[in-house]
C-alpha cells in the first residue's frame, strides 16, 4: 500500500490508517468495530439516509454518519458511546414503530438491528393503503416493512440502469414503487431481482420463495446458465430448492445475479421434468428406457450415418450449461471415438 496515498486518524483512541477516500464506515470495519447500519450497500453510493450509523466526530456540531463521512487525516472519531446507543436505538425504535417487520422469507435488517440495540418488535402496525400487487411472477412488496432506504431504487439505477423503481413523495407522504405506478412488466425492469437482495427489512420479497431463509441450508455453487459463472447459493428444505441468492463479495459477480439466475430454479422439481432417457418403439412413440439401451441406440445410429457418410458428416454441439468436464468429454467423444473435429460450444460465441 503506497502510504501517501494513506490517512491516518483517531478512532475509539487509537490511531487506525485507511486508503484516502475510504469512509469511516471502513474504518469501522476494518478494525472490527461494530456500528449498525441499514441504508448502506458497499455495492452502491454512500447515501446516509437512515442515520444508524451515526459516530461522534470531534469537532462536529452533531454525530455524522459513517457510511457517508470520508475519513481524513487528524480526524477524532468515537463509535461507541451512550450517547451514540442511546441515538441508534431512538431511530431503531421510530422505524419499527412506523413499520410491520416484513414477510418472513427474507433476513429481517430491521429486526436484526433492533434486536442488536436491544428495541424490542415494536406492537404498532402501520397501516399503508398503498397496496402494490404486481403481476409479474417474481417480486412482491410489503408497503408496510418499507422504511424508505432507497437501496432498491439506488441499485435499480447505479448496479442496472434500469431505473424501474421510483421513491415518491416526502416525509409520510413518501413511498416507493415501480416507475410511474405502472407494473413492473411495463417498465423498464429486467426482473434480476437485485432490488430484493439489498432490501435491508424483507419489503421487497419473492413470490416464490416458500420459506424464511433462516429455516433454509445454502449451499455454495455456480450459476450453469451461462459461461459467466456466476457464483450462488443454493437454498434448500426437506431436500428441496426453495430459494436462490448470492452473496455479496462472492464470485466474479459480487452477489448479482441475473433474472435467470436468481428465479429459473423451479424446473429442478418441475413434475414435467425428464428423470429418465427415452427412446422410440416401433411405433415411434417415446418410452422410458435405461441408460445402457439409450446409449446403444445412440451408438448404432452414429455409427450407421458414419459408415454411409464419413465422420465428417457428424457434428457435436455443447451446451453453454454444461461443466467444463462434459464439454472436454464430448470433444473426446467427438475426437477419439467419432474421429472428426466437428465440436463446437454455444458457450464459445
Ligand atoms: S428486479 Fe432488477 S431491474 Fe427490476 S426493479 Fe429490481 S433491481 Fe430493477
Ligand atoms: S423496499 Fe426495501 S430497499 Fe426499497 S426503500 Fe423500502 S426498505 Fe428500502
Ligand atoms: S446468473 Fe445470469 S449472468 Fe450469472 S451465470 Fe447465471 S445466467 Fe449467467
Ligand atoms: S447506514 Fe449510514 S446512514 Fe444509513
Amino acid at each position: 500500500m503506497n502510504s501517501d496515498l494513506n490517512v491516518s486518524f483517531e478512532l475509539d483512541g487509537k490511531t487506525v490508517e485507511v486508503q484516502a477516500g475510504e469512509t469511516l464506515l471502513a474504518a469501522c470495519r476494518k478494525t472490527c468495530t461494530e456500528v449498525p447500519t441499514l441504508c448502506h450497500d458497499d455495492r452502491l453510493d454512500p447515501y446516509g439516509g437512515c442515520r444508524m450509523c451515526l459516530v461522534e466526530l470531534e469537532g462536529a456540531p452533531r454525530p455524522v454518519p459513517a457510511c457517508k463521512t470520508t475519513a481524513a487525516k487528524g480526524m477524532k472519531v468515537t463509535s461507541q458511546s451512550p450517547m451514540l446507543e442511546r441515538v441508534r436505538r431512538t431511530m431503531a425504535e421510530m422505524l419499527m414503530t412506523e413499520h410491520t417487520s416484513g414477510n418472513g422469507v427474507q433476513v429481517d435488517g430491521l429486526e436484526e438491528c433492533a434486536k442488536e440495540l436491544g428495541v424490542g418488535a415494536m406492537p404498532i402496525k402501520f397501516e399503508n393503503p398503498r397496496t402494490w400487487e404486481d403481476r409479474n411472477r417474481f417480486l412482491a412488496f410489503d408497503p408496510g416493512a418499507c422504511i424508505l432506504c432507497d437501496r432498491c431504487v439506488r441499485y435499480c439505477d447505479e448496479v442496472m440502469q434500469c431505473t424501474a423503481l421510483e421513491h415518491v413523495g416526502q416525509g409520510s407522504e413518501a413511498f416507493i414503487q415501480p416507475t410511474d405506478g405502472a407494473s413492473f412488466l411495463d417498465t423498464s425492469c429486467e426482473l434480476c431481482g437485485g432490488c430484493i437482495s439489498t432490501c435491508p427489512t424483507g419489503a421487497l420479497y419473492e413470490k416464490q420463495a416458500t420459506a424464511p431463509i433462516a429455516e433454509t441450508e445454502a449451499t455454495r455453487s455456480v450459476c450453469t446458465f451461462c459461461g459467466v459463472g456466476c457464483v450462488l447459493d443454493i437454498h434448500t428444505k426437506d431436500g428441496k430448492v426453495v430459494k436462490i441468492s448470492s452473496e455479496e463479495g462472492s464470485g466474479p459477480n459480487d452477489g448479482h445475479l441475473c433474472n435467470k439466475g436468481r428465479f429459473a430454479w423451479q424446473f429442478i422439481h418441475h413434475k414435467d421434468r425428464l428423470t429418465h432417457p427415452l427412446v422410440r418403439n416401433a411405433q415411434g412413440e417415446l418410452e422410458e428406457t435405461t441408460w445402457e439401451i439409450a446409449y446403444s441406440r445412440v451408438v448404432e445410429g452414429l455409427s450407421a450415418v458414419k459408415k454411409k457418410y464419413g465422420a465428417d458428416s457428424i457434428g457435436f454441439l455443447a451446451s453453454s450449461r454444461c461443466t467444463n468436464e462434459d464439454v472436454y468429454a464430448l470433444q473426446k467423444l467427438a475426437r477419439s471415438a467419432v474421429g472428426t473435429n466437428n465440436v463446437h460450444s454455444c458457450a464459445a460465441t
